[in-house]
């Protein structure tokens, strides 16, 4: 419905078709500017921007009140469409062929000088931004981002419905899910000391649904996790959450790449090729050096181990001999790199636990390094082979045991095409699959979950669960889209006697497994269907398909990175008498302020 007792149309969707027509719009004044016997308005609705010409000549009390306006009014304008006076035309906007004569107008609501522009690429605090969020929203930008969460939304809806999902929505006071980061914890007024826990997922509660025979399952659905937040984080966040029954792996992966490729169609307009490439997380750690490989580029990880085990560089040889490998990336173009460069990306390879950073600059004269002098000239040219070195590469080596080489090259890798702008545009998507089930968690000294405990073993792996617990791989599947881990599932355990082993392998004792998670160990007794899911986080996708650099971009209200909504002031203190309601006392020095 367009039509209402304000307007006939939407500004920005003027254009040839009405021009002779007599037109009523209602919109924000986006500019105005006053040419002496003509004030041009550019007035704004969500759909765009049309101008509104004022003339004493077609009515003055119209062009008394546009001389009184300012940015942001609300005006009510009546007026004819004209074609634009030749050469007056403007190709940047929508309606740019077009403008509106006005023959009466109404304030309909006057305005404050906005503390910041509404318009795109504006140079502003966030804090302030947020503060004033109904003023950020009616920027384009940002309003075009609430549009396509709403396409987004309302396609994934559509795809699953068709696909026989239900939409089910399961409880936001809930107890403590498994999912790893801090619970936000409410109290309860009617069970003194008793809390609920806002839910970092609805993961058990999907796994019931399946107990309960829904089948197909699907929510687009608030998590809650108190965790520090970063560009692609949130205290608050969607996901479009999937749980089937009757399915392995391929089902889930399958049905996910449909999804997500309709989203993208609609949000970018850009095709996804499917299959969607699958990496084994060995695979994925050995090429790229994360489990969130940005595939869009090489540089690759080639392992030199055999070329150098003996030569006379004692760093390699010793590394080798000790059951650790050597590593190395060729980036081209690299050799232009400073001296100081070089040393800041060897800090930097530090932070992830490499003891050093050797290079090898691939020149026009020959290979230049200060480690030739321990290899001999022969094993430089199979390193410049296996590498696949050209002149102008800048060759880059760890020498550690695995986990190390593997993490700090991974994150040169990603900091130097960055730097360098080796990163081409585009989306590339990715699954790693076959993640080890268990991690061991060197400051709880015992082994953790990869994903969460619920996420099935390899059937034929489970058989090392106690001896060998590292060498178990989940069936579990993680989809990367331009390095940023976009969701992740798994198949899961449908048994009593398999969650328990495996509950024991990661420390939680039966009583306590009973404690917490007995409602779903005793729903598998009655029947469980065999079943598996996935959770997309929908901001993130979001982001990166509108090629926003923050999720807060992409959310209505986000939190600022210290969890706070500078608009409502949340979070607030409360009352004494609220506090006492709810049983609880606060024990910081300073009640904070009375209100
Ligand atoms: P997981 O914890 O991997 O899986 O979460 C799924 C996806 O949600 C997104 N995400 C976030 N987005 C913004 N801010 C956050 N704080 C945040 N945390 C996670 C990520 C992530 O890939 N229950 C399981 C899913 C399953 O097993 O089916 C789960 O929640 O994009
Ligand atoms: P050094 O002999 O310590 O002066 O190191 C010579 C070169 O080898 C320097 O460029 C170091 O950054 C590099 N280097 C030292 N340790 C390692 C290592 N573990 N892996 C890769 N390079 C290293």
């Amino acid at each position: 419905m367009i039509r209402t007792s304000y307007r006939t149309h939407l500004c920005g969707t003027l254009g040839e078709k009405e021009i002779g027509e007599s037109v009523t719009l209602a919109g924000w004044v986006h500019t105005r500017r006053d040419h002496g016997g003509l004030i041009f308005v550019d007035l704004r609705d969500r759909e765009g921007i049309v101008q509104v010409v004022f003339s004493p000549e077609v009515s003055r009390p119209a062009f008394a009140t546009a001389e009184m306006v300012r940015g942001e009014y609300i005006l009510q304008v009546e007026g004819e469409v004209r074609r634009r006076p030749p050469g007056t035309e403007n190709p940047k906007l929508q309606t740019g062929a077009v403008e509106v004569y006005a023959s009466s107008c109404k304030v309909l609501s006057p305005a404050k000088t906005p503390p910041f522009y509404i318009e795109d690429n504006i140079n502003v605090e966030e804090e302030l931004r947020l503060r004033y969020r109904y003023l950020d929203l009616r920027r384009p930008e940002i309003q075009h981002g609430l549009k396509m969460r709403h396409r987004a939304a309302k396609v994934a809806r559509d795809f699953l419905d068709s696909h026989g999902f239900w939409e089910i929505e399961t409880p936001m006071l809930t107890r403590s899910t498994p999912e790893g980061a801090r619970d936000y914890l409410v109290p309860s007024r009617v069970n003194p000391g008793r809390f609920y826990a806002l839910p970092q997922s609805p993961q058990l509660f999907k796994q019931i649904l399946m107990v309960a025979g829904a089948e197909k399952y699907f929510q687009i659905v608030r998590c809650f996790r108190d965790e520090d937040l970063r560009a692609d984080r949130q205290p608050e966040f969607t996901q479009i959450d999937i749980e089937m029954s009757y399915v392995g792996i391929d089902d889930v992966l399958r049905l996910s790449e449909s999804l997500v490729a309709e989203i993208c169609r609609e949000v970018a307009g850009i095709e996804v090729q499917l299959p969607i490439p699958r990496f084994s997380y060995d695979r994925a750690m050995a090429l790229y050096g994360t489990d969130k490989p940005d595939i869009r580029y090489g540089l690759q990880l080639t392992d030199v181990s055999d070329i150098v085990a003996d030569s006379a560089f004692k760093v390699f040889t010793q590394v080798v001999k000790g059951g650790g490998m050597v590593k190395g990336i060729a980036v081209p173009g690299a050799t232009e790199l400073t001296r100081r460069e070089i040393d800041e990306l060897t800090r930097y390879a530090a932070n992830f636990g490499a003891k050093g950073l050797a290079y090898v600059q691939v020149t026009a004269e020959g290979p230049k390094s200060p480690i030739l002098k321990f290899i001999l000239p022969e094993e430089v040219q199979r390193l410049l082979a296996r590498l696949e070195a050209r002149s102008g590469d800048l060759l880059l080596f760890v020498a550690d045991e695995r986990a190390v080489v593997e993490r700090s090259l991974g994150a040169v890798r990603t900091r130097i095409a960055e730097h360098l702008g080796l990163i081409p545009p585009g989306f590339a998507f990715a699954w790693v699959v076959d993640f080890p089930l268990l991690e061991y968690d060197a400051a709880e000294q015992r082994f953790v979950a990869v994903h969460h405990p619920f996420t099935a073993p390899y059937d034929e792996d489970l058989a090392f669960i106690d001896e060998d617990p590292a060498r178990v791989r989940a069936k579990a599947y993680d989809l990367v889209l331009n390095g940023v881990e976009l969701g992740g599932g798994s198949i899961r355990i449908h048994r009593r006697d398999v969650q328990e082993r495996v509950f024991r392998a990661i420390g939680v004792e039966p009583r306590e497994a009973e404690e917490k998670f007995g409602f779903l160990l005793e729903a598998f007794e009655y029947g469980a269907p065999p079943h598996g899911g996935i959770a997309f986080g929908f901001d993130r996708l979001l982001m990166l398909l509108l090629g926003r650099t923050t999720i807060r971009d992409v959310i209505p209200f986000p939190k600022t990175q210290s969890a706070q909504d500078p608009m409502t002031q949340a979070p607030a203190p409360v009352t004494n008498r609220q506090l006492a309601e709810l049983h609880v006392k606060l024990d910081i020095k300073e009640q904070t302020k009375k209100i």
